[in-house]
């Protein structure tokens, strides 16, 4: 059923305090819940409606005596409560081992762990599950000692002790008022890293990361990241831990990155476990990242939570902001800041602008869903968080601080909307243009789809004219209730000589002095700038640091941007530049007759990236890296054959590799390290371009016939002392197809057959390799059946099956269509067992309609197979009916 924003009501119940015990048992866990409840007086009287799925009732009483209740759409409704405040028992059982979904309580590894956000809770015994519903948990978990010797839940701990039988008890009280999709408890067989650390203000902190046994050295990345973050959220915004303890707990089956249960953070073993020889440089920067994430959500999503899950960004969109802003201090130096940035760019153009154009399409404060989780997206999550930098960029970073503070002045311990963030950062920043204009700017909720603007400027007679222009018409396919409206757009710019010299920007009627930099706001259709005393030939540089999350024509030349590209004093359009120049290219060689010629000044421009000793390696492997087939074809006017994209784009990557084989070359040798492993930002810049180097050389050994760089790849592979360097090696191998992929893939399995996150990647490596004449589409078949596959995990099936069918166009693709059914295959056996993750299979055909024959046709008739399933999860349903919507 559909569920709308606009039909919000406040609860009729409130809940006090919830008195939680659980039994513990696989196969059949009792759960006794005892609640205080409050009749809302501010609402008219109604029956109590609790929630709740998959439970098996054993009692209810009101105030000790029974009551009768009844079962009215999957709630439990008691008609006639007795009184307006009353105590609410009841009794359930659950069983975790059956729990496939991993939603609510399950067993991962031979522990128990739960996961409640969104709709969890309600798996676990009836509750009004719904966020602004908050209340004051006491939690005592009982189980068997030996089995599970860790018994953790929310906030601290007040007793445990034992019990007959060898079990054991814990009770654990968290002192604040928490909605049930914070709830949490872990029972397991696990050890903890610990550390003490004093707050600012003087207090201390227990800090604990859980994992099983033989997992402890894997932990301290974690650790220094979760004491990092501390630090960070004091220093930054003046937020300060506000338990005595704090735990991080990692599961080894979890659906999503990690969930920040208050004082229980729960973590998908991906984003816990690192060591030198067993994770990449990006797996620990994830790391820092997502441990960064959650603990902030203990300000932003706890204290202050979501009135309902509409307002899903208020917490995700800010919490994102906070840990891009986290991560970008973390990084230090403003390169390696830029590079940071490069990054979120990246990632919100290659999935967010795709996902606002497609099918799913939905404002960053969505109206309305069929199942939420499918709206835990990149719209909600990063360009949520663009949304709260452009605020910061309305009211700089100063009034975006204060902003932050008198949001928790007004409303710690609520459960509000979006507006009320917006009004916060607005109302102390009462001259900036956010609070002149918060009505049209908070459009950014409401209106989906991607904005495009353009940019065109003239010179003459000393005076350079700027016209900016925005497109705020609706994406395909979305018909809006109200008419569509102008963005507040802030668009950064800067001038340059055409020998990169800056440009001081004075604009026309403005006394001050010129800056070298100025955010325009661009509010209406359309607007004009005059800049005085401005020579003759200028380049103009629009949206730097990707200002605002817009589609940018700034009508710019080749000439134009080799300028930029050679001189822009900001990272991202600098970069943009050269990937402009790699992509008019690319459609070209795509719409023309499907052959591909770098040209000299793009290849010479390559080079003097490649050879500038004064540039950070990290920013030139980001430069020398071609924009990706699926970015490639978001941008085509045509019909998209994916194997045409494919084989341009291979054609890119073999010219680079060999009309610049001698600056690779330089560029391996210069980034050898000899000091010991560190995944800091120096040693991991050096690292990601030695590889991108290696890549090109055994690329182009593969062309030439040469043996030496296969063979130089396979040695560092044997060699290499920690996990970036021997998956960049194997990479390398199996991305050229080489010989030696075969023996290199076999040494990787036996090596790493016991560490679980390593096996993904080498189910990874091989599903995202190179598609040459249907092999890795073959392949990934035949690894189905490998005995370390399973569909039960999700990190194995992100690992093989959507890194194929999201990660992997030209293998997906293909012209016989049996991507596409072995797809519609897959997404209806995995939806038996864990709908929310079948559900993100099932989006790996959002953009069919871009497709041209026989690629379209045939997604569409899989789509067509999977919706004419009679038994569908809610969660594919709506996004199969979604794609076939006319
Ligand atoms: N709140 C979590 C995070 O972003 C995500 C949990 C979402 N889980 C889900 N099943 N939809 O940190
Ligand atoms: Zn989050």
């Amino acid at each position: 059923a559909l569920v709308r924003r606009e039909d919000y009501t406040a609860p009729a119940w409130w809940v006090r305090s919830v008195d939680l015990t659980f039994d513990l048992d696989p196969a059949k866990t009792i759960v006794a819940s005892k609640l205080a409840i409050e009749r809302n007086t501010e609402r008219p009287a109604e029956p109590l409606r609790l929630d709740g799925e998959g439970l098996n009732l054993l009692r209810v009483l009101v105030d000790g005596q029974s009551v009768s209740f009844r079962h009215e759409d999957g709630q439990l409704v008691i008609d006639a409560p007795a009184a307006d405040a009353f105590v609410l028992e009841i009794r359930n059982t659950v069983c975790p081992e059956k729990n496939t979904e991993l939603s609510g309580l399950y067993t991962s590894g031979g522990g128990f762990f739960t996961q409640c956000e969104a709709q969890g809770f309600r798996r676990i015994t009836y509750f009004f599950d719904r966020p602004d519903v908050m209340a004051i948990y006491t939690v005592t978990l009982r189980a068997d000692k030996a089995k599970y010797p860790v018994l953790l839940s929310n906030g601290n701990l007040a007793e445990q002790g034992s019990l007959d039988n060898g079990r054991h008890f814990a009770r654990w009280n968290d002192p604040f008022p928490k909605p049930c999709y914070l709830f949490a408890l872990v029972a397991a067989d696990l050890v903890a890293r610990e550390q003490r650390v004093t707050s600012r203000a003087g207090k201390d902190h227990l800090l604990q990361v859980f994992v099983r046994r033989g997992d402890l050295d894997k932990t301290e990345h974690a650790m220094n990241s979760l004491v990092a973050s501390l630090v960070w959220d004091e220093a930054r915004f003046k937020l300060p831990l506000d338990l005595e303890r704090f735990m991080i707990v990692a599961v080894e089956d979890f659906n999503m990155g990690a969930m920040e249960n208050k004082g229980l953070n729960l973590f998908n073993t991906k984003y816990v476990l690192a060591s030198p020889a067993t994770a990449t440089d990006t797996d620990y920067s994830l790391i820092e990242s997502v441990v960064g994430h959650e603990y902030f959500h203990n300000w932003t999503g706890n204290r202050i939570t979501c009135r309902d899950w509409f307002q899903l960004s208020l917490k995700e969109g800010l919490t994102v902001f906070r840990d891009q802003e986290f991560s970008q201090d973390m990084a230090g130096s403003p390169s390696a800041r830029g590079v940071k940035r490069i990054d979120d760019v990246r990632t919100l153009r290659q999935i967010q602008f795709p996902e606002d154009a497609g099918p799913m399409s939905h404002p960053v404060r969505p109206d309305s869903y069929v199942a939420i989780d499918n709206f835990y997206t990149a719209t909600v999550y990063e360009k949520g968080s663009e949304v709260v930098r452009m605020m910061q960029t309305l009211v700089g970073r100063g009034g975006f601080e204060r902003g932050i503070t008198e949001y928790f002045r007004r409303h710690d311990g609520q459960a509000v909307t979006c507006d009320a963030f917006a009004q916060s950062i607005a109302d102390v920043n009462p001259a900036s243009p956010l609070n002149a204009q918060l009505e049209a700017f908070k459009r950014w909720y409401s209106q989906s789809g991607t904005p495009k603007v353009t940019a065109r400027g003239t010179a003459a007679d000393g005076t350079w004219t700027l016209t900016l222009a925005q497109d705020f018409g609706a994406p395909q396919g979305v018909t809006s209730p109200v008419e569509r409206q102008p963005f507040v757009i802030p668009v950064r710019v800067a001038l340059f000589t055409r020998d990169g010299r800056p440009v001081p920007l004075k604009l026309e009627g403005d006394a001050e002095a010129a800056p070298s930099e100025r955010v325009l706001v661009l509010s209406q259709a359309e607007a004009t700038y005059r800049f005085l005393d401005v020579p003759a030939d200028v380049v103009p540089s629009v949206l730097r640091d990707f200002s605002a999350p817009v589609l940018l024509d700034d009508g710019l030349t080749d000439a134009d941007r080799l300028v930029l590209l050679a001189h822009d004093t900001d990272p991202v359009n600098r970069w943009e530049a050269g990937q402009r120049l790699a992509l008019s290219q690319l459609v070209a060689a795509i719409t023309g007759d499907g052959t591909l010629a770098l040209n000299d000044a793009y290849v010479d421009a390559m080079r003097a990236v490649l050879r500038d000793p004064s540039l950070d390696p990290a920013f030139k492997e980001l430069v020398l890296t071609p924009p990706s087939e699926a970015y490639v074809s978001e941008q085509l006017t045509v019909p998209v054959d994916p194997q045409r994209v494919h084989a341009v784009c291979q054609q890119m990557q073999d010219q680079l590799a060999a009309r610049l084989h001698d600056d690779w070359l330089a560029a391996w040798d210069a980034n050898q390290i000899s000091e010991g492993y560190s995944p800091d930002g120096a040693q991991s810049a050096r690292r990601a371009l030695a590889n991108l180097a290696l890549a090109m050389l055994v690329r182009d050994a593969a062309r030439s016939g040469d043996s030496v760089w296969p063979g130089k790849a396979y040695q560092r592979f044997k060699d290499a002392g920690n996990m970036t360097d021997r998956l960049g090696a194997l990479g390398a191998l199996v991305g050229a197809h080489s010989e030696l992929a075969t023996p290199a893939l076999a040494r990787f399995h036996e090596l790493f057959q016991n560490e679980a996150l390593v096996v993904d990647k080498w189910f990874g490596l091989q599903a995202r390799a190179s598609e040459k004449d249907g092999r890795v589409f073959a392949k990934v078949k035949a690894l189905l059946q490998h005995p370390d596959f399973s569909m039960h995990n999700p990190n194995r099936v992100r690992s093989l099956l959507l890194a194929l069918c999201n990660g992997n166009p030209a293998a997906f693709h293909r012209p016989d269509a049996k991507g596409y059914v072995f797809w519609a295959e897959k997404v209806v056996e995995l939806d038996a067992i864990n709908p929310q993750v079948a559900s993100r299979l099932a989006r790996a055909l959002d953009r069919w309609r871009n497709l041209a024959e026989p690629y379209r046709g045939a997604a569409r008739e899989a789509i067509a197979r999977v919706a004419a399933k009679t038994d569908l999860s809610p969660d594919v349903r709506e996004v199969v009916d979604r794609a076939l919507k006319d």
